[in-house]
């Protein structure tokens, strides 16, 4: 490595991945994945019945540990509720309604919406024997929002945002041995920003066993100096001991390359930290020609911080990290490696078509290699922390990232929010700047704002010395936060004079946080207010606002200014901004909520990427516009272009630096055909041909997919008889799927209400008018009939001291509807010995490996009031206090969805789709009227 001469060099470790270890070396810690096997259920927001009585018990749950009630009690009964794997969004799922939230696209979850506000997960999970002795914990990545967590019936605590990751310590209360139970209760009802945000467990969970003296969580740091041809490594680690040990510790830290090899260790003796306590501790290492971390190369190395006692490892802590330096010049921009880069950034929010925020992570890399493939450098985390498995992937990519914060103040709701990002981001060498805030118009332009930041900006140097810190900023540029903030981070060129206040303070760095804010519709042309289309030519969106031309040209030209972010990358839910309802997506995007293109991308590959580029708008099948004119545009970084309309030219015109190309052309069928020169020598050529009528289904695997990866994004479109793209169908397709599972459709449009999945319905219907009549013998099987004589509420004033020697319980339920294809089953609670359970006068028999549960064929059912009818010999009360159950339970009544389907848009749709774990073949099939069938088949 050559040596660098900059006055800062700094080392980043990255991402901090526990080590895994088989389950049998107990030792060491195991971090094992949780996400599958979940049952789920809605609550209710203020309907306590609703929400299965909880927090209802004489004794509360904060008044007693161990009393957690309803659901989060152990022993709730959750057979009829949903099961489903984790990642899980439960706003994706809803249909959309005028009613709900503009900001989070009109989905019928959250505010408003109290019945699908609160949801209830729950999962058992074995915890061996030879665990005991160990540290066991619950790690949550990100739950939205304010989750109470209960393990077997205590409650271990409440995290109200929904962008933070939270552990629990249950070790206390683990049934060794034995089933577990974990419960969160979720409540969305509440939004923390103003774009769509999901709701429920959106992120991983990890159940973590550690040896009671460990690597504290998130509990490495890694700094770096480089020195002529190494790179000398501090590293720290935060060792926490939760056990009685008090004699010496062994720490060894090694650094491994990426290939696995060791290239430097260290090892020490210290003194164990005192019970509950934690010692930092640091090691000094070399790293002999390091290969650093970079956009084009991101080179990574792992750092093994291993814990011994008495020789034998006790903890193993893997930290990955990469080598590079960052610096900000006030007036030559931003510096990675000592080279200058400008940021070519994007912001984004975290989710995707069809999946809502539940991304699996595939799909996080899916989307960092979009943005890399529009020559893209930099990700504004807007306006939250986001999951560690997109920093992941802006590591393993070569992704500049500012990382934000979600709420400026000082209190310990914020500055606790922000220490836990930058604690657990800040080995990422991807992260580059911090963000401790964004737009906040109360008090941007004033003391409070500058007094806030002022805190931030010191408490965020406090815990991470190596990177700035920066706000988005919109109103002004003049006072408040803008005068003391370290990197200056302009919201818009038409929020106040840019070049005035750089300089006033011509010592503070500045970058475009925020640029852009165009709006438009993928493979539209025309704007068309009545439709809520944009036209996807690069416009002036609001009068004071730029297009994205006017703002890359300002940065561009400007060598003081680090870059900008375009806001946005991809369209996201909520903000359908200049429209409302029925638009439920935004129109900022650069690409559509599946990652298509708009044209914009093209505009931006011309001048942020490398390569050559040469691209023409519109399309060209303008049936019924013959001889009207049509806008031509060509993006390109070729010096000159020459446009032909069926071989006739047009002309040639002269590409001017950060520009694109215009042409009035009348139209008429054929082809429309590009060709770009460079020094005179035509290098490119493009074409868009007027098509024949769609024929195929054509479906394929999306470029920005990794080979091999479990889930994949596959590209749903429609070709005419030679096989060519048609970019105006519009047809819905049907798909059926082998050897997996759909995730999610999507279609790019802003106006499609259509389903985002297509899951079964599960209806639960308790039994209502529940009576009881005494009977004179303990026969389970008599007759009795449903004469009017002797009922009375069940369980009401029994006097268990003298019951009769059994009783007939009688009640109803209602059936929406008795679809033949419905599963209807009663999950029974025990309410009495030998039950007997009769659907309108039939029968039933238990299921053969429940039998508390009752299969109701839809023969024995009709549509409205069902009558069922219980005789059961009473449970007798061991002890005066007993609380007899007297529940006879829930009516489960699941409807199949109708198949997966979506509608194309403007020649494209998307499906998500996940293959099975032992799978070796997936195959996706697509109908639709009129086409010819399409099939898609994935091999191991
Ligand atoms: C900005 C804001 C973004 C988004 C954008 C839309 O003011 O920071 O979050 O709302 O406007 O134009």
């Amino acid at each position: 490595m050559k040596s660098i001469s900059l006055n800062r060099f700094f080392f980043f470790l990255v991402f901090s991945i526990p080590f895994c270890i088989s389950a049998q070396k107990h030792t060491e810690r195991e971090l094992i994945l949780i996400d599958k096997d979940w049952r789920f259920s809605f609550g209710h927001l203020y309907d306590t019945q609703k929400d299965f009585n909880h927090a209802t018990g004489y004794f509360s749950y904060l008044a007693k540990t161990g009393y957690g009630d309803g659901p989060a009690a152990p022993a709730f009964d959750d057979r009829a509720w949903r099961k489903l794997d984790l990642p899980h969004d439960w706003a994706v799922e809803q249909s959309f309604s005028e009613k709900a939230s503009f900001s989070h696209g009109f989905k019928t979850a959250g505010k408003n919406f109290p019945e699908k506000s609160i949801g209830w997960y729950r999962k058992k999970i074995n915890i061996q024997e030879t665990d005991k002795g160990r540290i066991i914990s619950l790690k949550f990545d990100g739950v939205f929002r304010n989750s109470k967590v209960f393990f077997n019936g205590h409650y271990l605590g409440t995290e109200e945002s929904g962008y933070n990751g939270f552990e629990y310590d249950i070790t206390a209360y683990v049934n060794y041995g034995g089933e577990n139970t974990i419960v969160v209760r979720v409540d969305a009802s509440m939004e923390e920003g103003w774009f769509y945000e999901g709701a429920g467990i959106y992120r991983h969970v990890y159940l973590k066993k550690t040896n009671p003296i460990h690597v504290a969580e998130n509990g490495t740091y890694v700094t770096t100096e480089i020195k002529e041809n190494n790179a000398e490594v501090t590293a720290d680690v935060t060792i926490e001991n939760k056990g009685s040990y008090k004699g010496m510790i062994e720490v060894v830290q090694t650094i491994l390359e990426a290939s696995g090899k060791q290239i430097a260790t260290i090892s020490e003796n210290t003194t164990t930290p005192d019970f509950y306590k934690t010692i930092h501790y640091t090691s000094k290492l070399q790293v002999n020609d390091p290969l650093l971390w970079d956009i084009e190369n991101p080179n990574l190395y792992r750092l093994v911080t291993e814990i011994k006692q008495d020789g034998k490892i006790i903890d193993h802590y893997e930290t990955t990290f990469g080598i590079r330096t960052i610096k900000f010049d006030a007036e030559k921009g931003f510096f990675l490696n000592g080279k200058s880069v400008k940021l070519k950034g994007t912001n984004n929010h975290q989710d995707h078509a069809g999946i809502g925020t539940a991304l699996p992570d595939e799909l996080q890399y899916f989307r960092i290699k979009k943005l890399k493939g529009i020559g893209s450098n930099a990700y504004r985390c807007s306006h939250h922390p986001p999951t560690p498995e997109l920093l992941k992937a802006c590591d393993e990519l070569g992704m500049l990232v500012i990382d934000e914060t979600r709420l400026m103040g000082i209190n310990d709701y914020h500055l606790n929010n922000l220490k836990r990002m930058i604690e657990r981001d800040r080995n990422h060498p991807s992260i580059f700047c911090w963000s401790v805030g964004n737009e906040e118009w109360k008090i941007e332009g004033g003391i409070v704002g500058e007094r806030i930041t002022n805190v931030m900006q010191g408490f965020t140097k406090s815990i991470d010395t190596t990177r700035p810190v920066t706000v988005g900023i919109s109103s002004g540029f003049k006072s408040g936060i803008s005068s003391v903030v370290e990197i200056m981070g302009y919201n818009y060129l038409g929020n106040g004079d840019i070049d005035a206040h750089r300089n006033e303070f011509k010592q503070q760095p500045g970058m475009g946080t925020e640029e852009g804010s165009t709006f438009a519709t993928r493979g539209i042309y025309f704007t068309d207010d009545a439709k809520h289309y944009q036209s996807a030519y690069d416009k002036k969106p609001r009068p004071t606002f730029y297009s994205i031309e006017e703002g890359w040209k300002f940065y561009a030209t400007r060598p003081y200014l680090a870059g900008l972010f375009i806001w946005t990358g991809f369209d996201y839910r909520g903000e359908p901004t200049p429209y409302g309802w029925p638009s439920v997506t935004s129109y900022f995007g650069m690409m559509d909520v599946c990652g298509f293109p708009k044209d914009n991308v093209f505009y931006l590959k011309s001048w942020w990427g490398n390569e050559p580029v040469l691209h023409i708008m519109p399309h060209w099948n303008w049936s019924g516009m013959e001889g009207k004119e049509i806008d031509v545009w060509a993006y390109s970084n070729c010096d000159e272009v020459e446009l032909f309309l069926n071989k006739k030219s047009l002309g040639k015109k002269k590409m001017e630096q950060y520009g694109h190309l215009e042409w009035k052309v009348k139209y008429t069928p054929g082809t429309l055909e590009a060709i770009g020169y460079k020094n005179g020598k035509k290098v490119l050529s493009e074409i868009q041909k007027t098509t024949e009528n769609p024929e195929n289904i054509k479906l394929s695997v999306d470029k920005g997919n990794r080979t091999n990866s479990n889930v994949v994004v596959v590209t749903v479109e429609t070709t005419d008889k030679k096989g060519a793209h048609v970019p105006t169908a519009n047809h819905e397709i049907t798909f059926s799927l082998k050897g997996g599972k759909i995730l999610g459709v999507g279609n790019g449009n802003p106006t499609s209400l259509e389903k985002d999945q297509f899951i079964d319905n599960i209806e639960l219907l308790p039994i209502t008018d529940f009576e009881e009549k005494k009977l004179a013998s303990a026969d389970s099987n008599q007759k009795v009939t449903d004469s009017e004589d002797n009922w009375q509420e069940a369980f009401k004033d029994r006097d268990y001291k003298n019951q009769a020697p059994a009783y007939v319980y009688r009640g109803k339920f209602d059936l929406k509807s008795n679809l033949k294809t419905n599963t209807v089953t009663f999950f029974y609670k025990k309410i009495g010995a030998n039950a007997v359970i009769s659907v309108n006068g039939n029968k039933i028999a238990p299921s053969t490996e429940d039998d508390q549960k009752y299969a109701f064929n839809t023969s024995v059912l009709k549509q409205g009031t069902n009558a069922i009818q219980i005789i059961a010999q009473p449970l007798q009360k061991l002890k005066e206090w007993d609380v007899m159950n007297t529940d006879p339970g829930i009516i489960q009544v699941i409807t199949p969805s109708e198949p997966w389907k979506r509608k194309l848009f403007n020649g494209y749709a998307q499906i998500i789709i996940q293959k099975e774990d032992n799978t070796n073949e997936v195959v996706l099939s697509a109908a639709a009227k009129g086409l010819n069938a399409g099939s898609l088949t994935l091999k191991k």
